[in-house]
């Protein structure tokens, strides 16, 4: 029965009013719409970019197949249910986690979205249709929920199921696959918990709630849905209620929630952990006007813990069990539900300019990219010692100790795509492109399987980066299974980004597609098979003045090389993870050609330098088959084939599959070992890591006979200790890895000079005797012709 007087009747009165006005009330900040949109660097609207033919096409159109072969009422179920409404007879509620249990609505969140980004890439109706269905379908549930304020016989039922549903709201404007309850009871005065009980638990209601409230706005920026919008500012103003006069009508109800309720309830595990549900508040209101808004996009600021060490760059994402700060967070925190934390606070700073939003967004990342950070583009894992939840963060600087069966959830790399494509907006910083790209072309594309199917999304949760271990596809109704169906259908995003007046192009990725940038007259078309080939070619229509800006990749090892209608530019330096300007007026029919050549490469966990990754240009390679039993790793020694350019390809032989991708052949120390882009989509057991084993000094095949030891400096120091891990350790770089580090070399006299100094330091530190030295210069100049290219 719900017990509505007649003040708080003129409260809601008067909340309702507020919205009607806000609503219409015209944009007050400056700026696009959407993420970036008052950033100097801004994104293009994502239907002025189309996609062409290649590897990210075809993993595109896998997801596009199943999300248009998805019966989009079975989406509709449970809000309909919680709105009393009947459902269609046989239509089954999506599963998984979008099944009637405390999550319930994400996945709706996530397919919105997917339909929109569906649609704007190549325009076909049947996506819009669905999401113009399912979106009057919803407004619908909003209205009949609302409604019940004002009758006098709805209930208080909590956990209602069934399609006569009829709990009365405590605010106006929500909906969801979930009774409002499910939100409100995380704060005061029932402070709710993480659990699966209906009637008293809480998953993520604010996590849950952002990702609907995502998909209606991405609805609007992608398709001009307005119906979107006005439902998802009714979802605002609700947002707004619940945050500040919070669970009203509760027995025990001592009034507005404060700052310190806020921050005990984001420090809770799970429960509390809001995702992005910033985000979504600071463009709403900008579209709106209205500064409540903004406001409740503060409400989530943990200023107990996380926002205010992210501030001020203390790292805290895994603490001591004895210094855990708050009142109740974790002593590590979850990693897919907390980046995107700092994602919305960068949206409070594009919207209110406060600085230390931007800067807790900065350092946050800081904290992930490099010292959580695997080479696929993953974050967290266990480590020995730990509690066995691999979604949460590893401890700081552990690589080589943290890579776990089930660790590297999808969903958390989607999320780091996104942040760092922010802060990019803002800073330009190549690095953060660098990284995107490495996310990207890795552990995005290898998500998906590489099979159709209209049952199943075949996604990937973890990417296990334990050796051997194989990929699973599937995820129906889970975080991945959500980001991830957006994930594929938003490739051309982040290819082509503009300055604020339009005077630069930023062009981040090599991607075939075309961008149509009417406002400034030009159309762009880039034709290439990156990541399977190393070439592009953009061609331009359109006259005028434009600083195009060419991302070079850090992971360039020579001959990067770029030409205009055929020639070459003239100064022809380029540093490699930086951007090239090419500021010129163009014409139409111009021309721009960019070499790119990959190189294999190897990088070295930063915490074990023999725990390595295979890396062709921008793509990791993964070695097929499980390790020997008696082995964790593959093995591989690869110095006796370096020459003095340093150039790994010719440790292996490159050949190509059917599908154009290259499949390299290693001779391993247990046989010839298979390598392949990371991004192929199947089952097979594989490993992204493998273990260098270099035992002795040897110039070609030249073998000195002297150990290649181990110089044991310059490891970082873990924060929070490995079981049975010494910290810092003594795996250091080895005396080959030293000198090599110095390829290539012009001459072989310059690769002696290099040796001669190595030597040196080593000798100095007791590593080498000074016989032992003198042995190695000695090996090292006779093998001259070893060593020549
Ligand atoms: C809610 O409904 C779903 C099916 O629609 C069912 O699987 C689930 O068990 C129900 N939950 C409760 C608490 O009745
Ligand atoms: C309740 O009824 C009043 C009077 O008809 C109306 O002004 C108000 O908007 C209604 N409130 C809701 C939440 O529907
Ligand atoms: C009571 O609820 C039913 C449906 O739940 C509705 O049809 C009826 O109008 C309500 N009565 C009043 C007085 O609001
Ligand atoms: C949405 O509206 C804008 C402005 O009117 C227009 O440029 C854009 O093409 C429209 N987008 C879609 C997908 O209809
Ligand atoms: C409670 O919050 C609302 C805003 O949602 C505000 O209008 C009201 O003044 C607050 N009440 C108190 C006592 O602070
Ligand atoms: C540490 O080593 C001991 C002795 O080998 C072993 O019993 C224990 O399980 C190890 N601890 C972890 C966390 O691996
Ligand atoms: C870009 O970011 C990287 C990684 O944080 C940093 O090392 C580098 O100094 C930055 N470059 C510039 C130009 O700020
Ligand atoms: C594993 O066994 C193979 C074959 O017996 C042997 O060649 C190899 O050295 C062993 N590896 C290790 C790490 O013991
Ligand atoms: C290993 O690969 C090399 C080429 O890289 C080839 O010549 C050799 O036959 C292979 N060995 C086996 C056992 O397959
Ligand atoms: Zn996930």
């Amino acid at each position: 029965m719900a017990r509505i007087n007649n003040s708080l009747r003129a409260f809601v009165a008067l909340a309702m009013s507020v919205v009607a006005v806000s609503a219409s009330a015209p944009t007050n900040t400056a700026g696009d719409l959407g993420p970036g949109g008052t950033a100097p660097v801004r994104p293009f609207r994502l239907d002025q970019v189309q996609l062409g033919r290649g590897l990210l096409q075809e993993k595109r159109d896998r997801i596009k197949e199943f999300v248009q072969a998805y019966d989009e009422r079975r989406f509709l179920v449970l809000f309909n249910n919680q709105a009393g409404r009947p459902n269609p007879d046989g239509v089954e509620v999506p599963g998984g986690w979008e099944e009637g249990g405390l999550l319930s609505g994400h996945w709706t969140g996530h397919y919105l979205t997917a339909l929109s980004q569906a649609y704007a890439d190549q325009g076909e109706d049947i996506f819009k249709t669905k999401l113009n269905w399912m979106v009057k379908e919803i407004a619908t549930c909003q209205d009949i929920i609302t409604a019940r304020m004002n009758n006098s016989n709805g209930t208080k039922e909590t956990n209602s199921n069934s399609t006569a549903a009829n709990w009365v709201p405590t605010h106006p404007g929500y909906v969801g696959a979930l009774p409002e309850d499910t939100v409100l009871r995380l704060g005061p005065p029932r402070w709710a918990v993480y659990g699966s009980d209906l009637s008293k638990n809480t998953w993520a209601p604010w996590y849950t709630q952002h990702k609907i409230m995502r998909g209606l706005l991405d609805a609007y920026y992608n398709t001009n849905n307005t119906q979107a919008l006005d439902v998802v500012v009714k979802m605002a103003n609700w947002a707004h209620l619940s945050l500040t006069v919070g669970d009203k009508n509760q027995p025990g109800y001592t009034g507005n929630l404060t700052r310190s309720d806020l921050n005990y309830m984001w420090d809770l595990y799970i429960a509390g952990e809001f995702g992005g549900a910033n985000e979504v508040f600071p463009e709403i209101y900008q579209i709106t006007g209205d500064p409540r808004h903004l406001e409740t996009s503060k409400a989530f600021d943990n200023r107990e813990s996380l926002f205010g060490a992210a501030v001020e760059d203390n790292d805290i994402l895994v603490v001591p069990a004895d210094k855990i700060p708050g009142r109740r967070r974790a002593q590590r925190l979850h990693a897919n539900t907390h980046v995107p934390q700092f994602i919305g606070y960068m949206s409070v700073f594009e919207h209110s300019g406060e600085q230390e939003y931007f800067d807790a967004a900065k350092n946050f990342y800081g904290w992930v990219h490099p010292h959580r950070h695997f080479v696929h583009g993953g974050s967290g894992g266990n480590y020995p010692g730990s509690n066995s939840n691999s979604e949460l963060f590893q401890n700081r600087d552990n690589i080589a100790n943290a890579i776990a069966e089930d660790g590297a959830e999808t969903c958390t790399t989607y999320n780091l795509l996104k942040l760092a494509r922010n802060l990019f907006l803002h800073e330009h910083n190549a690095t953060y492109m660098d990284n995107y790209e490495r996310g990207l072309f890795n552990m995005i594309a290898g998500s998906r399987a590489d099979e159709s199917s209209t049952e199943s999304p075949l996604l990937t949760y973890f990417q296990p980066l334990t050796p051997g271990s194989s990929r699973e596809y599937e995820n129906t109704g889970t975080c991945c299974g959500g980001s991830g169906m957006e994930s594929h259908t938003k490739y051309q995003e982040t290819v082509y980004l503009r300055s604020a007046d339009g005077s630069a192009l930023w062009v981040n990725l090599y991607i075939p597609s075309t961008l149509n940038w009417a406002e400034q007259g030009f159309t762009i078309e880039q034709e290439t098979e990156f990541p399977r080939k190393d070439t592009a070619k953009f061609t331009i229509t359109g006259d005028g003045p434009l600083n195009i800006k060419l991302r070079v990749p850090a992971w360039i090892r020579k001959g990067f090389q770029v030409t205009v209608n055929n020639s070459p530019l003239p100064d022809a330096t380029v540093d490699p993870g930086t951007y090239l300007s090419l500021s010129r007026t163009w014409a139409s029919g111009d021309v721009v050609e960019v070499r790119m050549p990959f190189t294999l490469r190897i990088e070295r966990a930063l915490d074990r330098p023999d725990t390595q990754a295979l890396l062709w240009g921008p793509v990791l390679l993964q070695t097929l088959g499980a390790p020997p039993a008696n082995q964790t790793y593959h093995q591989l020694s690869l110095y006796r084939h370096l020459k003095l350019d340093g150039d790994y390809a010719r440790a292996a032989a490159v050949q190509v599959s059917s599908k154009g991708d290259p499949v390299f052949t290693f001779a391993g120390s247990d046989g010839n070992l298979t390598a392949r882009p990371y991004y192929v989509g199947d089952t097979q057991a594989a490993s992204a890591y493998f273990r260098r084993v270099e035992p002795n000094i040897v110039f070609g095949t030249f073998d000195t006979k002297i150990a290649n030891r181990k110089r044991n400096d310059g490891l970082p120091r873990y924060d929070i200790p490995v079981a049975n891990v010494t910290s810092p350790g003594n795996d250091g770089p080895t005396f080959l890895d030293i000198v090599w580090d110095s390829a290539p070399f012009e001459t072989h006299d310059a690769f002696v000079g290099t040796v001669e100094d190595v030597v040196k330091s080593f000798v100095a530190q007791g590593a080498f005797t000074q016989e032992e030295g003198e042995t190695i210069v000695k090996g090292a100049t006779g093998a001259k012709d070893e060593l020549e290219v």
